[in-house]
Order: structure tokens, then sequence, then C-alpha cells
């Protein structure tokens, strides 16, 4: 892993700017590149020169914070063939149901889907290949160690930007995954607003427990950004009134939403309708950071032509103060480009 680092800065290694004032968060790591949140991954979006790398968050069966966007582990490890047996009624296999020294015996993949015929397909066939190479779980303490490892090594100040997944899930089983990561982020100095780091989530109560007390039964503070996604029926409709964003400006100090929240279309993607969610975000002082800007083709609308024509109408034309990205490098040279004229 150490060689992997080295080779990595040692190619490109730029220094964290929020270029042009906006922010560049790394989706899962460097994920168009390398299987999403591995430590190769992390170490590929450092190097890149973003501003913060994103962890997604859940809880082993003892109790320890691990870096995986699901609390299942079968759609990027080999879980399966590993732990026979050890999936529940739904055919899952749940992190919680592990412990940390058996999820460190797993290899970690390209996301994957099952077919039909119970085979594994890449969800992006144009990224890195499945099962090749060698990647394992790791920890939120280690993904720490390894950004603030090469905050002090390179001399960059890249910041940490994690979210809760499913902590009400994980609370229904006595497991307090936010005070256990808030606790964390208090253990290695990031305990106060200024300190560069954010923690996120979907779920709203929760992040209304984090605010109320959480945070100050630690002593502590942070960032907090409340996601948002898209759908019909939309727990967050209430937030995205003029009232709503007023109350959660209170306790968060920002929003992430889809990006179809911003451009809703009828048409899958053909045209769009600006929503005015940036517009009531900034008059109650929250910072955007939309998800999640892709080169692959499928994931850019029709509306915006090309992945530079998403990021000048989301950054520029709208506003937006940063983006989720699983191509760090692609939108900083964008960005870069567009101020060098
Ligand atoms: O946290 C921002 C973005 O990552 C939300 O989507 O599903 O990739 O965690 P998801
Ligand atoms: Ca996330």
């Amino acid at each position: 892993m150490k060689k992997i680092i080295a080779l990595l800065i040692g190619v490109s290694l730029m220094s964290s700017v929020a270029y042009a004032d906006k922010k560049v968060i790394a989706h899962r790591g460097a994920s168009g590149y390398v299987a999403e949140h591995t430590l190769a991954a992390k170490a590929m979006a450092y190097a890149m020169g973003v501003d913060y790398i994103e962890q997604d968050v859940v809880m082993t069966k003892d109790d320890h914070l691990v870096v995986l966007h699901d609390h299942y582990l079968d759609r990027v490890t080999d879980v399966q063939e590993k732990f026979p047996g050890r999936a529940r009624e739904d055919g899952r296999y749940y992190v919680i149901d592990f412990t940390l020294d058996e999820i460190r015996r797993l290899d970690v993949t390209e996301r994957y889907r099952i077919d039909k015929d119970g085979n594994k397909q890449a969800v992006f066939p144009d990224r890195f290949p499945l099962s090749k190479s060698r990647f394992k779980v790791h920890t939120l303490a280690e993904e720490i160690e390894l950004i603030q490892g090469l905050n002090k090594s390179t001399g960059g100040d890249i910041g940490i930007y994690a979210e809760a997944k499913s902590p009400a899930f994980h609370l229904a089983v006595g497991k307090d995954l936010s005070r256990a990561m808030l606790q964390t982020f208090k253990d290695y100095g990031y305990d106060s607003k200024d300190a560069k780091a954010y923690y996120q989530t979907f779920e709203i109560d929760e992040l209304k427990r984090v605010a109320n007390e959480v945070l100050p039964s630690l002593n502590m503070d942070t960032r907090l950004v409340q996601l948002m996604g898209a759908g019909e029926v939309n727990p967050y409709d209430e937030m995205t009134t003029d009232a709503g964003m007023e109350a959660l400006s209170k306790y968060a100090d920002g929003i992430g939403p889809s990006m179809f929240m911003i451009t809703e279309t009828k048409d899958r993607g053909k045209t769009f309708t600006k929503s005015d969610l940036v517009d009531l975000a900034h008059k109650y002082g929250m910072e955007v950071h939309p998800y999640t800007f892709r080169v692959d083709s499928f994931a850019i609308p029709g509306f915006a032509g090309s992945y530079e024509g998403l990021l000048e109408l989301f950054l520029f034309d709208i506003g937006v103060d940063g983006v989720f990205t699983d191509f760090p490098d692609k939108t900083i040279d964008f960005i870069k480009g567009r101020d060098a004229k």
C-alpha cells in the first residue's frame, strides 16, 4: 500500500485549493478509477488535489467503524465466497453480523450487481475490472490517519467529509453510529467548525439529534450537512420551503442534494427546470454540495451535453459551492482551466 501511495503522489501531487472557491469532494475517493472506498482510491484522490475526501461509515458487530457505502457487504466484497451461509433471510450479508477481524479477511472489488443467473456484473463496466488486484476494508480511523499522514508528509490540508449510513438502523440494535463517528472526529482533532471536516447524513431526525444532543454531550462542534434525495414522495419537501430552510439553517451548515433536486427533469434528463433550492439555501447562509458528478456517459443528463457542460451549469450558472464527484481530476482540470481564461 505504501508503495502505491508513493507512486501516486510522485506522479501528480497538487496542493489542496478550493479552486474558484468551489469545493471538490472526492466521492468514495477517486472512485471513477479504483474500487470505491479503498485506501488506494483515497490516496489517488489525495494526489489529485481535492479539497475533501468522502467516507461512508457503518458499524461492525464488535462496534468498529468501517468505511463502506452500505450496511451490506455483498456488492463490493467476496463475502459470499468467504462466508457462505452467513446471509440473512433476505439474502444480504449485513456488516453488523460480522466482526472487524472477519471483515478484514474479505477482498474488496469494484461495485457489482448480481444478474438473473447469479453472476457478478460491474455496475460501471468501463471502470476498474472486477476482482483484480487486492483491496481491503479499512476503519474510519485508518483512513483519517492516511489523510492526516499525507497532510503531514506533503504539506497539504485535505479534509474529511464523513456520512453516517443508516444511523436509525444502527440505533435500533443499540449501536450509536453517529456518536462513535463524532468521537473519532474529536480523537483526531476535528472538534470545531474551524476544523476541515463535515458530518453528513440523509436522516432528518438523526441530524437534529446530532446537533442537539450528540455534539453538546461530546463537548465539540463540526459542520453538519443535510443530504437530500430526489423522489416522488420526498421527506425533504418541507425543508425546501422558505420556512423549512430557515429552520434547517439553525442547526445545519449546508445541504447535499441530489443534482436532480436542483435541475428537475420530467423527460429523463432531456430538459430541466431550475428549482429555487440553491437560492433558498444561500439566502440562509447554507453551503450547497450536490451529488454525484460522473463522467460515465449514462450519468450525464442530455440537457448538459457533456461533463464540462454539467460542471459549467451547476458550478457557475447555478452557483453551487462544491460537488461530490467520482472524477476529481477532470473536475479540478475544468475549474482551473476556466479560471485561467
Ligand atoms: O454523501 C453524498 C453522496 O455520497 C450521497 O450519495 O449514496 O453515494 O452516499 P451516496
Ligand atoms: Ca455518501
